[in-house]
């Protein structure tokens, strides 16, 4: 970035955006192995939008979604949250950063083993600095509007993969974060509750202008958000309406 003219216009779009990256590029690299996934990708998700992302199996999207949340580093460009550049920040900043203005539903829920469904959704509550009487009443609102108000006490390990699933949606939006990021949140559900755990977000949406960037497969679900993008050889590209 070397014309500070250009600086100052990306400065200006990181500013307006809940979410943005700019030449995003990931290579893996383990020993001789490199595996390239993407280059050059740019998208910038406005406050109270929701992005879909499409794509076959190993496009790249559960990376993307990684590093868009800050979870992991980019090989190459830039990941602005809330108009603050990643790359600038310490990692304790970072982790502030990310308990405040995301959710994070991912591919496979990372819930903590040992705590309860209740303590696994009260905790990002408290990281942030609630006492324990708000992050209970906060999560068990949202458990109870995932249906899950009669498994408060179970563990992990006690919840069948769909049930594991929500209460990952419930700890993703209890901060009521400005974006939700969820790798396939509804992929293990069935129709009827997918489409529960779906509306959810999209009444978050709609009530509290939290933006939404979806990875799906469901196409009948990425339709009826703003705007559907496919990652397809290493590119990310904007479907038209009757592409989708
Ligand atoms: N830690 C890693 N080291 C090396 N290669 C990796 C690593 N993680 C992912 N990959 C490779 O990067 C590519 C993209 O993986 P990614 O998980 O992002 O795909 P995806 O689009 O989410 O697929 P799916 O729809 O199956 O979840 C894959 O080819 C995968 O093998
Ligand atoms: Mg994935």
């Amino acid at each position: 970035m070397s014309n500070p003219v250009d600086a100052m216009q990306m400065d200006q779009a990181a500013a307006e955006s809940v979410l943005m990256c700019q030449g995003l590029g990931m290579t893996y690299a383990e020993g001789k192995l490199r595996t390239p996934v993407f280059d050059g990708l740019d998208l910038a998700v406005r406050k109270g939008e929701t992005v879909a992302i499409l794509g076959a199996s190993g496009a790249g999207k559960s990376t993307l979604l990684h590093l868009l949340g800050g979870l992991d580093t980019p090989t190459a460009g830039e990941v602005f949250v809330a108009g603050q550049r990643m790359s600038a920040l310490s990692d304790k900043a970072r982790g502030t950063l990310r308990n405040h203005a995301l959710g994070f539903v991912y591919q496979f829920h990372h819930l903590l083993p040992e705590f309860t469904a209740l303590e696994n959704v009260m905790l990002p509550v408290l990281l942030g600095g609630a006492d324990v009487a708000e992050g209970r009443r906060r999560a068990t609102g949202l458990l109870e509007a995932v249906g899950l108000s009669h498994r408060l006490q179970h563990k992990p390990g006690e919840l069948s993969g769909g049930e594991r699933q929500r209460a990952a949606v419930a700890r993703a939006l209890v901060n009521r974060p400005a974006c939700v990021l969820g790798d396939e949140p509804t992929g293990n559900l069935d129709e009827k509750t997918a489409s529960i755990v779906f509306d959810l977000m999209l009444g978050l949406n709609r009530e509290q202008g939290t933006s939404l960037v979806l990875v799906t497969h469901d196409r009948r679900l990425a339709r009826r958000l703003d705007r559907v993008m496919e990652l397809h050889e290493g590119k990310l590209r904007q479907l038209a309406r009757d592409e989708v």
